[in-house]
């Protein structure tokens, strides 16, 4: 199918059902998107957002209710019927094959034959094509293993695309994307929508919701709020429709800085590691440090190298004063040092297991004696924590793989704090975690920093950085290229540090 070839397609849902075991998803929820259109769709963790999604894209049938599109009553008993009506979906988890090159992804089901044979030129003359039709610069032959999630969500597009879709449902595609990178996004989401495609996104960022959109839904606890013209809402009536009650602000109000006297918890000096050359920072008992750069800067191979995922090849790292040698992330606890990971995908849900059990998984020494586990004591505990993280599930016991992707975040969060650690790392710790929740994590951030704990917050997100950090330290080229302190913790000075040289004149940006 030609990448011009697109119907205008106006989808509806009228009065979807869906429930989960005792859980209700989704009651009575209608919606319509409009051909040539971006329509947004937030709500707190765990709302039923991804499940309508689902629901739109064919991936679970609703219980009851009628899904509509061109005008005609549709039953969607997989994806393929749904794409088959020209509905395709941008998972909020990426589901691509990671053997495959990005062509046969793109391809993958649908590849163009000659005589039974792959037909390999017009392989390559189809994918040239739609690449060029939406400016993506992917090598055709990589490996998508070998691709970042921004080139890898690139990918997906080009599949739907591929397959002719007029919908592409988009559930949290920027949550894992770079600044750069999410103004590519949403570059590309208004040329599909200028050619008459349109969009269901799902987002947590409002203000990502507010540009983008034309019309925003908002759900909460499985119901429908209101959907109303982008153009009449505003950050705060979108808070207000999603918890249901007003939010003052974002950001709790910061302990005061600790002293220069108060006592180092973590100092790492000439830190050598893949990815990071030379890095020099302390973090003080009860300081929050912020670290920011753009990807690839180092933040994230730092963080790796501090937990023992990577090699300190040089330099020396002391917790409490106590010389460290992390060799292996199972150490670093004993360390004391906890990390809540960037991605919960690969690095730390366990889908089968309960939410309890992921909770304790990294802490189960505590609660054994001679061996056993004490369970009861492990409950407690995971109770007292899930409860404070504002985790969501239907009972401490259910599969993690049932609940909603901002939840499953949180439990990553309790995971760390139940291992009693001295130095904090949070990487990229509100992702895809709505508004409300946020702002229970950064209490939490803050409630371990009066405790005394050295926190280190490794994020994207330039505001998160600014309302969060005591002290901001800026990474480029895997080095420390600005610390900012105070008043001196602006936009301005930490995007400065993070794109510019600091060994060349500061003046060459103008
Ligand atoms: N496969 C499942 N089994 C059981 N419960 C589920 C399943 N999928 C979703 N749920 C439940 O349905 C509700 C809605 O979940 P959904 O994933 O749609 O939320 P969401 O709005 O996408 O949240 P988030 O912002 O965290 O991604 C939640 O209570 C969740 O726990
Ligand atoms: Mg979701």
């Amino acid at each position: 199918m030609a990448v011009e070839s697109v119907r205008d397609l106006q989808v509806e849902l009228l009065g979807i059902r869906k429930h989960f075991g005792g859980a209700q998803a989704l009651d009575d929820v209608s919606l319509r998107v409009a051909a040539g259109t971006v329509h947004a769709l937030v709500g707190e963790n765990g709302a039923g957002k991804s499940t309508l999604s689902k629901v739109c894209a064919g991936v679970i049938s609703p219980d009851s209710g009628v899904v509509r599109a061109g005008g005609e009553d549709v039953v969607f008993r997989s994806p393929r019927d749904a794409l088959a009506r020209g509905i395709a979906t941008i998972a909020q988890e990426l589901a691509l094959v990671p053997g495959l090159t990005v062509e046969q992804n793109v391809f993958l089901g649908a590849e163009p034959r000659r005589g039974g044979l792959l037909d390999r030129k017009a392989l390559r003359r189809r994918y040239d094509e739609l690449a060029e039709h939406v400016g993506f610069d992917l090598v055709p032959d990589s490996p998508v293993s070998s691709l970042r999630t921004a080139d890898q969500q690139k990918v997906e597009i080009l599949r739907a695309l591929s397959s002719g879709a007029s919908l592409i449902i988009m559930d949290e595609p920027t949550a894992a994307l770079s600044r750069e990178d999410t103004e590519l996004l949403h570059d590309t989401i208004r040329l599909l929508v200028s050619g008459g495609r349109s969009v269901l996104l799902v987002s947590h960022f409002l203000s990502e919701v507010l540009e983008l959109s034309d019309e925003v839904t908002i759900l909460r606890d499985g119901r429908l709020v209101r959907t109303s013209a982008a153009a009449d809402e505003s950050e705060a009536s979108l808070i207000d429709g999603m918890l249901g009650r007003s939010l003052d602000s974002v950001f709790p109000g910061l302990p005061p800085a600790p002293a220069e006297s108060a006592s180092i918890v973590l100092s790492a000096v000439g830190v050598h590691a893949p990815g990071v050359r030379g890095v020099d920072i302390t973090v003080r008992a009860g300081e929050i440090v912020g670290l920011a750069g753009l990807v690839g800067a180092g933040r994230s191979e730092l963080v790796m190298a501090l937990v023992g995922a990577s090699r300190v090849r040089s330099g020396e790292v002391t917790i409490d004063g106590e010389p460290v040698d992390v060799r292996a992330p199972s150490e670093a606890m004993r360390s004391g040092i906890a990390l809540v990971p960037e991605s919960r995908k690969e690095q730390g849900v366990v889908p089968l297991r309960s939410v309890e059990e992921n909770a304790t998984l990294a802490s189960l020494a505590t609660f054994s004696r001679a061996g056993f586990v004490d369970r009861r004591q492990e409950r407690a505990a995971a109770g007292a924590v899930l409860e404070s993280t504002r985790v969501r599930a239907a009972s401490p016991r259910a599969p993690m793989s049932s609940l909603s992707g901002g939840n499953q975040q949180k439990v990553l969060f309790a995971r760390a704090l139940l291992c009693g650690p001295r130095l904090l790392i949070a990487d990229e710790p509100t992702r895809g975690v709505d508004v409300g929740s946020r702002r229970a994590i950064y209490d939490l951030l803050v409630e371990q920093a009066r405790a005394g704990l050295a926190v280190l917050v490794v994020s994207s997100d330039i505001e998160e950085v600014i309302g969060l950090s005591h002290r901001v330290l800026v990474m480029r080229g895997g080095r420390v290229t600005g610390e900012l302190t105070g008043a001196d913790i602006t936009d301005e000075n930490i995007l400065t540090a993070a794109f510019l040289d600091t060994d060349t004149n500061k003046g060459a940006d103008s």
